[in-house]
């Protein structure tokens, strides 16, 4: 059976991760591979039902610890149908978000603390950890511009509102930021920070180096 690998993409909202997704599933697939495509919160019936709680602007007054739990509802539901099944079957994953969010966002953002979002994630994950996280985090100043201008377009979408984050204060995204720095030098052997700013092709190039890299690491196991 093939080895798939557990590839996790992180940062900041409008980071440009989406783009950044599809153009990596879209490489793989010019080479043969199958990569299951999914995101959190959200990728199962169940955790879409989650996601339009959680990033609806209207949920309002929800506690900082609702708000992981529910992030961790998400994940066991994604983990039980997508991404467990898609390992088990040699597959490639790549996933938009996942733990380390988690960490950013509540324990960082909204001050839970590592701890105890890593406690969360041994009981619900237990050892489940990504084989690569692509973290794409430009400087400070440039992440909270890009915030601020997903922030306007977000409170611009009457159709779709999704806007409860984006609504956040820069001081939030600030503390997501730093956040995000202490776990990519806390797990240097994992987290691959994609840093400085750079044109999209610039930031896809390093990510194929980055996967190119874990994959032959993969092989040779
Ligand atoms: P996105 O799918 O557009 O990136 O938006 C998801 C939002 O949810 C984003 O603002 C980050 C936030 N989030 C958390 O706060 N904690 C989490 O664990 C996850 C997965 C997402």
């Amino acid at each position: 059976m093939p080895q798939g690998l557990f590839i996790t993409f992180e940062g900041l909202d409008g980071s440009g991760k989406t783009t950044q997704i599809k153009r990596l599933g879209a490489w793989m697939r010019k080479r043969g591979a199958d990569p299951v495509v999914t995101r959190q919160p959200g990728g199962t019936e169940t955790g879409d039902r989650i996601r339009e709680l959680l990033l609806n602007s209207r949920t309002g007054g929800l506690a900082p610890l609702s708000e992981m739990a529910l992030m961790f509802a998400d994940r066991a539901q994604a983990i039980a149908e997508v991404i467990e099944p898609a390992l088990a079957a040699g597959k490639t994953i790549l996933c938009d978000r996942f733990t380390d969010s988690t960490e950013a966002y509540q324990g960082g953002g909204r001050e839970l603390g590592s701890d105890l979002v890593l406690a969360m994630h041994q009981l619900i994950c237990g050892g489940l950890q990504p084989d690569l996280t692509l973290l794409l985090l430009p400087s400070l100043e440039r992440s909270l511009e890009r915030a601020r201008r997903r922030n306007e377009r977000a409170a611009a979408d009457e159709a779709k509102d999704e806007g409860r984050f984006e609504a956040e204060q820069e001081a939030f995204f600030q503390r997501v930021w730093e956040k995000y720095r202490a776990i990519a030098s806390r797990d240097s052997e994992r987290v691959v920070t994609i840093e400085g700013d750079l044109s999209i092709d610039e930031v896809q190039e390093q990510i194929i180096e980055a996967v190119t890299m874990r994959l032959t690491q993969a092989h040779k196991k």
